[in-house]
């Protein structure tokens, strides 16, 4: 990717990239811009306002926050922007959109691992094997008994599905291999054949009361924030279990902690958290959970895929064809900043 400079000359574009991706995308990297790495500890945060002047694209991390704020006040030079996530909740994609600053993600090649992981907390959860194997880790493994380590079945159970897009239908895939019947609430009705005889919830109290397995997978919204709270919570089956592979803002943890304590939610499966990764002393303390830290994505392919996908997204901003992976299209329908 180059541009000419005021005497005629190629240059490379710049490139700053607010974390260090996977080998084979700091390569491509090199490669195709003149391309930095923050490679601090700490998220790049105010920093950012200076370390990208004079870069034209900066590629950022799911835990750098580009509010409003801070993108009025991004370096003119920036022209471009990528996300190595699908989820774009730290972004004010209003914001970047008043400024004509187009913003690419990383869909789909994430949605296989994800739904993957979300299957892996529900059977965590209906089995307990994060407290199993934490007793056998202390030693405390006795005598088989019939009543040792007993969990749930999930055969035959009802999983709600909140959030029927890609890694939803993923997952809804993958759970009726283990018996689970779906249910889903989703803001639009799906396509009978994207149903696969799902049953749609108007709302999601109704999804709720029809769920002993109940998986968080909405995008985190404004609206949708707090949704998991403690009136929607009490709708659900005593002991269901309920997993969140989603975003940890959607749910009242206060209201889950106080449900699972009262013995009204049975066990928890989690990858996410509010404000992670600091996440609530309280978590610790749920035996009957298995959390994560938010490793959905987490596999050498899925992150070296997301990677290559942001870079194709900042790759098309130069070369005049915006790529699919644009969240605001509106950008280019108004002007075209860049392309040579
Ligand atoms: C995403 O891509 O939004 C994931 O949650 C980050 O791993």
């Amino acid at each position: 990717m180059t541009s000419k400079t005021e005497d005629g000359a190629n240059r490379r574009r710049r490139l700053l990239v607010t974390g260090v991706p996977t080998d084979a995308v700091v390569e491509r990297a090199n490669e195709e811009f003149d391309a930095q790495f923050w490679r601090e500890a700490d998220p790049i945060g105010d920093r950012l306002l200076d370390v990208a002047s004079g870069f034209e694209a900066v590629l950022i991390m799911p835990d750098d926050k580009l509010d409003a704020e801070r993108i009025a006040r991004l370096p003119a030079s920036v022209e471009v922007l990528g996300t190595h996530s699908v989820g774009y909740d730290h972004i004010d994609l209003a914001a970047a959109t008043a400024r004509r600053l187009p913003v690419f993600n990383t869909p789909d090649v994430l949605t296989d691992a994800v739904a993957d992981l979300a299957l892996f907390l529900v059977l965590a959860a209906a089995r307990g094997t994060t407290s199993a194997e934490a007793a056998l880790r202390r030693g405390e493994w006795g005598r088989w008994a019939p009543t040792l380590f007993l969990g749930r079945s999930l055969g035959g159970l009802r999983l709600g599905i909140f959030g029927m897009g890609r890694i939803g239908q993923a997952i809804a895939l993958r759970a009726t291999a283990f018996g689970l019947r779906v249910h889903y609430h989703n803001r639009t009705r799906l396509a009978e054949d994207k149903e696969r005889g799902a049953q749609f919830h108007e709302s999601l109290e109704s999804l709720l009361s029809a769920s002993d397995v109940f998986c968080i997978c909405a995008p985190s919204t404004p609206q949708l924030k707090d949704s998991i709270n403690a009136q929607r919570l009490a709708l659900m089956p005593p002991g269901a279990i309920v997993v969140n592979v989603a975003r940890g803002d959607l749910v009242d943890e206060a209201a889950l902690f106080a449900a699972v304590q009262e013995g009204r939610v049975g066990a928890v499966g989690t990858d996410v958290y509010r404000g992670e990764p600091n996440i609530d002393a309280r978590w610790l303390d749920l035996t009957n959970a298995t959390l994560l830290p938010h490793i959905g994505s987490a596999t050498h392919e899925v992150r070296t895929a997301m990677g290559m996908l942001a870079l194709d997204g900042i790759h098309s901003h130069f070369s005049g064809a915006p790529a699919a992976n644009l969240l605001n299209p509106q950008v280019y329908a108004v002007t075209r900043r860049s392309g040579d």
